[in-house]
């Protein structure tokens, strides 16, 4: 049976009394395929897949993996960087409508319209963004890269910073850069209410507030540590505080409670509901069932056009290697 991936996904039902889990190890055994997943997916995927990270780190797996088959349980163009590094292989999301706002964002008409402005600048490329922005960019970075890269340009270089106004912002503050900024943003960092963080801090004197450079720089001010998922996660398992209000999405909470059990995680609140805490409708899509029935049928896949792929690979080759020359 073929599904009608109209959904953007395969929208078979999976029998309720199957084990879903050893159905998932025994195809991803039969198939030579690896299960990547970001740290804002539910716990069960993040529990299920063979590496869990970050942007760089999913990169960097994608880069070096020996599988047939790469699934990334995450968002669009966390699967199109893969494919974008692995043209050769198969690259599979479990929901291909699991886009993201900041992406969103640049369009790469507007964005390629606006590189041509400035022709003298290098342009350096936030790695939410489509494959279409990364075939115009010189060097791609992730929140965990991105100041080092930023620092081995030198101090008079002219740099266009896209898509996040926000770490561009972030970045530019502890650089003492001035690039020029794309006027991008992740609905999900910026809906954190300010007010809201506040209030968590009085009722929590203990607490030190995390946050993503994503977040707009009122709430980057109250913070006492900045950095991406990856660094978040290590600073929560090395500092000795016990207590951490945490303005990210929350699925990365699952990762910090596994490693400090011991430890209280607080979310940060949106400003717009009475939710307690920020998920990303986009992470969300995805799920076990859809997981399930991605490596049965082996869709839906990631195509990346060949001459966009054969432009984005350079910035982000150049990326991989300044990471590791950097150490990260
Ligand atoms: P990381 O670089 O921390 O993985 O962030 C990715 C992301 O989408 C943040 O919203
Ligand atoms: Fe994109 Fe924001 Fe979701 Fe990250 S949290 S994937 S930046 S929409």
């Amino acid at each position: 049976m073929i599904q009608n991936l109209s959904a953007g996904y395969i929208n078979v039902p999976v029998p309720k009394d199957m084990d879903i889990k050893s159905e998932i190890n025994k195809l991803r055994k039969e198939k030579n395929a690896v299960i990547l997943a970001h740290y804002y997916q539910t716990g069960d995927l993040q529990d299920i897949a063979d590496f869990v990270g970050d942007s760089l780190a999913l990169a960097q797996w994608a880069a070096k993996t020996k599988a047939d088959i790469i699934v990334l349980c995450g968002v669009h163009f966390m699967g199109e960087t893969a494919k974008i590094i692995c043209p050769g292989k198969k690259v599979l999301v479990p929901d291909l409508n699991a886009g993201c706002s900041l992406a969103d964002s640049c369009p790469a008409e507007e964005f390629t319209a606006f590189v041509k402005k400035y022709p003298d600048h290098t342009v350096i490329s936030y790695v939410n963004t489509t494959a279409a922005v990364k075939a115009v960019t010189d060097v791609v970075v992730t929140s965990t890269n991105a100041k080092q890269i930023v620092d081995s340009f030198p101090a008079d270089a002219k740099i266009i910073f896209g898509p996040d106004r926000n770490l561009g912002n972030y970045i530019n503050s502890i650089t003492g850069r001035n690039m020029i900024l794309w006027d991008g943003a992740c609905h999900v960092h910026e809906l954190f209410s300010l007010e809201k963080i506040l209030a968590l801090k009085k009722e929590y004197p203990e607490a030190e507030v995390i946050t993503h450079p994503e977040c707009k720089q009122p709430i980057i001010q109250v913070s006492d540590f900045v950095g991406s998922t990856a660094a978040l996660l290590k600073y929560t398992i090395t500092s000795d505080k016990k207590q951490f209000i945490v303005a990210t999405e929350s699925g990365v909470i699952h990762e910090m409670k596994k490693k400090s059990p011991q430890k209280k995680f607080i979310p940060a609140p949106p400003n717009d509901s009475t939710c307690a805490c920020n998920e990303c409708s986009f992470m969300r899509l995805n799920t076990m069932e859809k997981l399930y029935n991605c490596l049965k049928y082996e869709l839906p896949e990631i195509i990346v056009d060949e001459e966009i792929q054969k432009k984005a690979i350079r910035p982000i080759r150049k990326m991989l290697e300044l990471s590791e020359k950097l150490g990260l």
